[in-house]
Order: C-alpha cells, then sequence, then structure tokens
C-alpha cells in the first residue's frame, strides 16, 4: 500500500448552466489500494462539492456507479487506482441522456428491462409446497442470476447507441434468466418479444457488453442461447 497523486479528469455537465459537456482536472491524495469512487469522494467532499455522481453499496452489488473509467465501462467501486494508473478520465456511460456531470437518465434502460417480463410466471398454485428444481436445471440459468443491472453492458453496445430501440444487453440476461428456469411458464412470451425488430437479432456479436460486465456474465454466449431457442423452438 502506497500513497499516490492522481490526476483525475471528469468529464462535467449541468444542463442548468452548460451549452456543452467540458473536462475538469483535478489533483488528489489516496492510496493505490483505493477504489477509483474513493478519488471521486476526494473530489467531491474536498474539492468541488457539486461534483454529481451515483453510488450506494460502493461494494459491487447495488449496480449504480458504472461510468467510463479510462475508456471502458466499470464500476467505480471496484477498479482499483492502483490497476488503473494516476492519470484517470471518468465520463458518464453512453447512449443514455446526461442529468449532471456522472449521472444519466436510466429510465430508458429499466423500460427496456421492464419489456422482457423478469419475473417468474407460473399460474399453478404450489400451494404449501416449494416449486422444485434439479441442480441440473438450475445450472441452466446459474450465469444470468448474476446481474445487479449496472447498464456497463447496454451502454457498452456499439448497436445500442446507434439505436435505442434495440433492447440491450442487459434486458437479454434478465429474459435469459427466466426463459430456461424450468419452473417459469413464460418462456414463449419472452421469446416472442426477443424475436421482434428491436430484440436478438439486432445483437451482432460485438462482445463489448461481455467485456464491459463487473459480474463476468458471458453475456453474448447468453444472447447466442436465446437466438437459438427461438430458431429452433427449443428451451
Ligand atoms: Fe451489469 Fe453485467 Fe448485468 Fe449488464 S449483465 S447490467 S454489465 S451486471
Ligand atoms: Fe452488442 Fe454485446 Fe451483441 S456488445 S452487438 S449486445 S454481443
Ligand atoms: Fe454499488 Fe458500486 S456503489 S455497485
Amino acid at each position: 500500500m502506497a500513497v499516490v497523486d492522481v490526476e483525475l479528469k471528469i468529464k462535467r455537465y449541468n444542463p442548468e448552466q452548460d451549452k456543452k459537456p467540458h473536462w475538469e482536472t483535478y489533483e488528489v491524495r489516496v492510496e493505490d489500494t483505493d477504489r477509483v469512487v474513493d478519488a471521486l469522494h476526494e473530489v467531491k467532499w474536498h474539492h468541488d462539492g457539486t461534483l454529481s455522481f451515483r453510488r450506494s453499496c460502493v461494494h459491487g452489488v447495488c449496480g449504480s456507479d458504472a461510468m467510463v473509467i479510462n475508456g471502458s465501462n466499470a464500476l467505480a467501486c471496484v477498479l482499483l487506482v492502483k490497476d488503473v494508473g494516476t492519470n484517470i478520465t471518468v465520463e458518464p456511460i453512453r447512449g443514455l441522456r446526461v442529468i449532471k456531470d456522472l449521472v444519466v437518465d436510466m429510465e430508458p434502460f429499466f423500460d427496456q428491462y421492464k419489456s422482457v417480463l423478469p419475473y417468474l410466471i407460473n399460474s399453478t398454485d404450489p400451494g404449501y409446497e416449494e416449486r422444485r428444481q434439479s441442480p441440473e436445471d438450475r445450472e441452466r440459468f446459474d450465469d444470468t442470476t448474476k446481474c445487479i443491472l449496472c447498464a456497463a453492458c447496454t451502454t457498452s453496445c456499439p448497436i445500442y447507441w446507434g439505436n435505442e430501440s434495440y433492447v440491450g444487453p442487459a434486458a437479454i440476461v434478465n429474459a435469459h434468466r427466466f426463459i430456461f428456469d424450468s419452473r417459469d411458464e413464460a418462456a414463449g412470451d419472452r421469446l416472442d418479444i426477443l424475436n421482434q425488430r428491436s430484440g436478438v437479432w439486432r445483437c451482432r456479436t460485438a462482445f463489448s457488453c461481455t467485456e464491459a460486465c463487473p459480474r463476468d456474465i458471458k453475456i453474448t454466449q447468453a444472447i447466442q442461447e436465446v437466438k437459438r431457442a427461438i430458431l429452433y423452438n427449443r428451451i
């Protein structure tokens, strides 16, 4: 552990005052084992209290602090200063409207998420029993249960940047989580939704989503599995 001086360049934008975004640079002293979010706190608490960014858990669980750090999407509370170096640039995630500084409007992202019915649908009454499932059946969607809805994947996708009607990788991941759940009865409805123009066929396997995911979810593979389920009517 060592104390380091970091130059933090942050893209700032306050639509009430600024015509367009601009860069501001701050010098902060942190420990190299600190996270990027700690450097941002240094700025906010000791240099400029008007800096706006989202964070909640600060432990990689809530998904609220995805941002573009040195050019790539990441969670500021997970990335360590020693892993990014002492010259750090921070920008808001791309493809969503900036509300202020690093805070973007997440509503379109959550609307896409909600559009794929991301919850268990089963009309039978389980009575006083649990809905049982074998370990093998659970394994089929285990990877996609790990999503924390941070939007790092969707906002790194070049197709999404060019066409915001594309449902995006995060929504497909969350559809996958229920499509392949043996206890669910609405896989066909979700596959119909994802077979539309805004659905999985927009994906051109760019893999940026998979590279960006802080939970290491195999997103492109999940998208391919959904495509195959549509094509071969096989779940
Ligand atoms: Fe974030 Fe990964 Fe979920 Fe995408 S799939 S929203 S990158 S956790
Ligand atoms: Fe986009 Fe990921 Fe497909 S980056 S094109 S959703 S593989
Ligand atoms: Fe919760 Fe980073 S603040 S994931």
